[in-house]
């Protein structure tokens, strides 16, 4: 760690999105700085999630210009006033969880960060920090939103909150997808479903989320962990991180060949990672008497999924909706399966993009051209 204090220069580079026909553009803007319970980060990576193509392709409102990327790694090289107990230190490697819990509101205070209504009410809605004002400026002191902490960019101010700080070893730029991808996945696992050893377990869709749902299920006990997708290539790769089978829904019937691996029964529990009405009916129809169905994936935009009724009620199922993490407990406890090598971020990283190359990556994703993630490298 380096004790000298950091140059921060005035402006830096950002994928900026301003219209959706354009698409991301890079500007060179004013560098953020933190105000109060704020740290600013030099940022060293930024993983390309599926939330950002809803928002860049204008299918989940947000207000613009705007600065996405919330699944950030990068070094302290600023803190904010008001952050001296919070262990972070200038020069530490960091992973930035993408809920960035108010820690003040009533769910905070209950140790619901997955709940903040701040986090909703401001940033989500708004593209904003609690004291309602965003850390971006054009160069002509236009406002510029930030979605969670504006990651695609050199600098990032993040809530102190959202923090976690990373031991040596794990890998600065890989590590970037712990803050939404993985904690996500321990989220859903640990809180949604929270599974019990021996459980058995189906996720359907295995993209950057579904895939450490994978792992972290297996890490929890499930006894098999079934890995539903529509695209063999991933099927194949999820494999080596703990699918004990895989069903390719497009050309299998997903329900048949789940009952035929759980002795006719069906799983405790299905994860639903895509958001969109056929898979929530792929997880609901695989689920045993009794079981949780976790869906994590986000609509594009308002959309409802069909639920049977009397089989609902008669057979005692669950559907628990799960979101993100509780970050100021969970996220430093994903941070520990990496470190600890329990979970793989490394491996699940299979493309590096430079953040003029950001536009390209978000078309690879969106054209399920990605196996695992997809990150943006500051060093590219
Ligand atoms: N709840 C949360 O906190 C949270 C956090 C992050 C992302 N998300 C949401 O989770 C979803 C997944 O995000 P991601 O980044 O993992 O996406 P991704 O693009 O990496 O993965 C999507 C996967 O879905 C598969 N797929 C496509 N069509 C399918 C179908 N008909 N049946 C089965 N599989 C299909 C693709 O092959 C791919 O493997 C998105 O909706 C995203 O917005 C939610
Ligand atoms: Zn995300
Ligand atoms: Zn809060």
């Amino acid at each position: 760690m380096s004790t000298e204090t950091p140059v921060i220069p005035d402006t830096m580079r950002a994928a900026v999105l301003r219209d959706y026909d354009k698409g991301l553009q890079v500007e060179t803007i004013r560098t953020p700085r933190p105000k109060a319970g704020e740290v600013l980060i030099k940022v060293t990576a930024c993983g390309l999630c599926h939330s950002d193509l809803h928002v860049i392709g204008g299918a989940i409102a947000f207000p613009l210009p705007a600065v996405l990327g919330h699944e950030v790694a990068g070094i302290i090289v600023e803190l904010g006033a008001g952050t001296e107990h919070t262990g972070l230190e200038v020069g530490q490697q960091v992973a930035g969880g993408f809920l960035m819990p108010c820690g003040q509101c009533r769910h905070c205070a209950a140790g619901h960060d997955e709940l903040c209504e701040p986090f909703f009410e401001l940033n989500r809605l708004k593209g904003v920090l609690y004291d309602g004002t965003t850390r971006l400026y054009s160069l002509d002191g236009e406002p510029i939103q930030m979605y969670s902490m504006g990651g695609l960019a050199e600098y990032s101010v993040v809530p102190a909150t959202a923090l976690a700080p990373v031991p040596e070893g794990v890998d600065p730029v890989s590590s970037a997808i712990l803050g939404c991808a993985a904690m996500t996945g321990y989220g859903a696992v640990r809180r949604g479903a929270d599974i019990k050893y021996g459980e058995t377990v189906a996720v359907v869709a295995v993209g950057g989320v579904g895939s450490n749902i994978v792992q972290i299920a297996r890490a929890f006990g499930a006894s098999q962990v079934i890995a539903i997708d529509v695209a063999d290539d991933k099927l194949e790769a999820v494999k080596a991180f703990g699918a004990t089978a895989t069903i390719n829904s497009m050309t299998q019937d997903a329900r048949e060949e789940v009952l035929k691996l759980t002795n006719g029964r069906g799983v405790d529990v299905s994860f639903e990672a895509l958001g969109i009405p056929s898979t929530w009916n792929t997880a609901l129809d695989v689920l045993a008497d009794g079981g949780r169905m976790v869906p994590i994936g986000l609509g594009a935009g308002r959309q409802t999924a069909e639920v049977e009724i009397n089989r609902t009620v008669r057979r005692s199922q669950s559907i628990l909706g799960s979101y993100g993490a509780r970050t100021r407990q969970d996220l430093p406890a994903v941070v520990d399966l990496a470190a600890r090598g329990i979970i793989n971020y490394d491996d699940l990283v299979t493309r590096r993009f430079s953040l003029d190359e950001a536009a390209a990556g978000y078309e690879a994703l969106r054209n399920r051209a990605v196996q695992g993630r997809a990150v943006v490298d500051m060093s590219l």
